[in-house]
């Protein structure tokens, strides 16, 4: 295929603190809500007792390890690592006046590392976590105080590694509140749906003050937000369903419609009002949120179909995202259905929406792996999966959206985020560790990292139209 991809096109990969950096308690780290949480972001809130080892815990000792793995990075010619800072790390409470020297100087080791090889970081400043301390005494986002805490945190890393990082992200996948209220927001179990709009209300507050620091403090840098594309289909063409899928879109799309464009959209004022939800805006948020970011960054995985038929949903229900399956595609091991011309889709829709630069920071398969007797492990499987989905964003840029970059999800295997397991395996690098913790953490290329590797090489030349 001959490339479609800009010259700066930034090739890499998308790992989050959470899910490798393992060393939960170390040099001064606090609580995190992903560390009570062994069981993953839907899992259930469990206090944590001394010396017993969720997966997190150690992860895959990133902590301790990442001159290796981003050398491994650097032989695939990654030219961007995306990662997100553990608050934690920085405010191990999260209410403290001062941040922790020892979590400050670990991210100054890592982005120093990255530097060496050129590897240009793209940085999520809340990747599902947020200190448990802030969660336990405040409230979480339900509390108007912690956008003052995040400010505080934000302002500090800014000013910190402004001259190490260029491309930030605020939170990742802000739209998953709706779904999972305490890895979103550090809302309990139960939470009403004017208590949870409040929380992400605070927190759509303290993305657009973050992207105000970021413009002060960096201001050759860019930031953007971080959306879970999971677009919408209709199931049938009846008119029903077609305006149910844009109403169920726009339950995501509303959260780039206030980042990207500054306020909140007018069908949300009837969303809240039909459905009797409450939420506290002042005069002085609405001008806080006209600071608006620089570029769209979004996760990609499967699509899904919306219906207005009652006994389909009900089946639906049964899935993370209530989505309905769509009877034209294959799905992974895990039931998430593989529909790479959605990417080209979606990607229209969003340069359409809001004519900003877009981001793929998150996409992959995951996938059970086999080592064979020679060592090797043949994953021809996400190969065909990264390769389609590669050929449509090149057929996107054809069609005029503007793409900055793509960051695979799991260039190295990690914890998963839903089920916190090793067995779903995204990399291109193979970590020796399964889900009761059992391993050497040993790594080892799979055939996919020299797939990979081609790619980037090739500026996607080398990627094979499936015709
Ligand atoms: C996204 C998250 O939802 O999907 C990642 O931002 C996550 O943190 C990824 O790991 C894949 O999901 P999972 O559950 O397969 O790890």
């Amino acid at each position: 295929m001959s490339s479609k991809f800009p010259d700066h096109f930034l090739w890499g990969g998308a790992v989050a603190a959470n899910q490798v950096e393992g060393a939960y308690q170390t040099d001064g780290k606090g609580l995190s809500t992903s560390d009570l949480q062994p069981q993953g972001i839907f899992g259930a809130v469990t206090p944590r007792v001394d010396g017993d080892s969720g997966i997190k815990d150690v992860a895959i000792d990133f902590y301790h390890r990442y001159p290796q793995d981003i050398a491994l990075f650097a032989e695939m010619g990654f030219k961007c690592l995306r990662t997100s800072i553990a608050w934690t790390r920085i405010f191990p409470q999260g209410d403290e006046e001062t941040p922790n020297e020892a979590g400050l100087a670990f991210y100054d080791r890592l982005f120093d590392e990255m530097a060496r090889y050129g590897i240009q970081p793209l940085i999520t400043l809340s990747h599902y976590e947020m200190p448990y301390g802030l969660a336990k005494k405040y409230g979480g986002w339900g509390n108007r105080k912690t956008i003052g805490f995040f400010e505080r945190y934000a302002r500090t890393v800014f000013e910190r590694y402004k001259h190490k990082v260029k491309h930030w992200l605020t939170f990742n996948e802000i739209n998953m509140s709706l779904h999972a209220p305490f890895t979103g927001v550090g809302l309990p179990e139960g939470s009403s749906k004017s208590e949870i709009y409040q929380a992400i209300h605070h927190q759509l507050v303290a993305s657009a003050k973050a992207v105000k620091a970021c413009h002060e403090i960096v201001p050759e840098g860019k930031i953007g937000n971080m959306l879970l594309g999971g677009i919408l289909y209709p199931l049938s063409c009846r008119p029903e369903d077609l305006l149910e899928t844009q109403r169920q879109n726009r339950d995501w799309l509303f959260f780039g419609d206030v980042q990207a464009r500054g306020g909140y959209p007018a069908y949300m004022k009837r969303y809240f009002r039909e459905n009797g939800i409450q939420v506290e805006i002042t005069a002085e948020d609405q001008q806080a949120l006209r600071e608006t970011i620089d570029f769209i960054s979004f996760s990609y995985y499967m699509s899904g179909c919306v219906t207005t038929d009652e006994a389909q949903n009900e089946t639906a229900r049964a899935n993370i995202l209530n989505m309905v399956p769509n009877p034209h595609l294959a799905s992974s091991e895990w039931g998430w259905q593989i529909d790479p011309i959605g990417l080209r889709y979606l990607l229209n829709v969003l340069y359409d929406r809001y004519q900003k630069p877009l981001f793929i920071v998150e996409n992959g398969l995951g996938a059970k792996d086999r080592i064979e007797a020679d060592g090797s492990i043949n994953d021809d499987y996400r190969i065909n999966y990264l390769n389609d989905h590669l050929v449509q964003v090149a057929e996107a840029i054809d069609d005029g959206v503007e793409v900055m970059g793509y960051t695979s999800w799991g260039p190295i295997d990690l914890v998963s985020a839903s089920k916190a397991e090793m067995s779903k395996r995204y990399g291109f690098i193979y970590v020796d560790r399964d889900d009761e913790g059992n391993g050497s953490l040993e790594r080892r290329r799979k055939k996919s990292f020299y797939w990979y590797r081609d790619v980037i090489q090739s500026n996607g030349n080398s990627l094979k139209d499936p015709g």
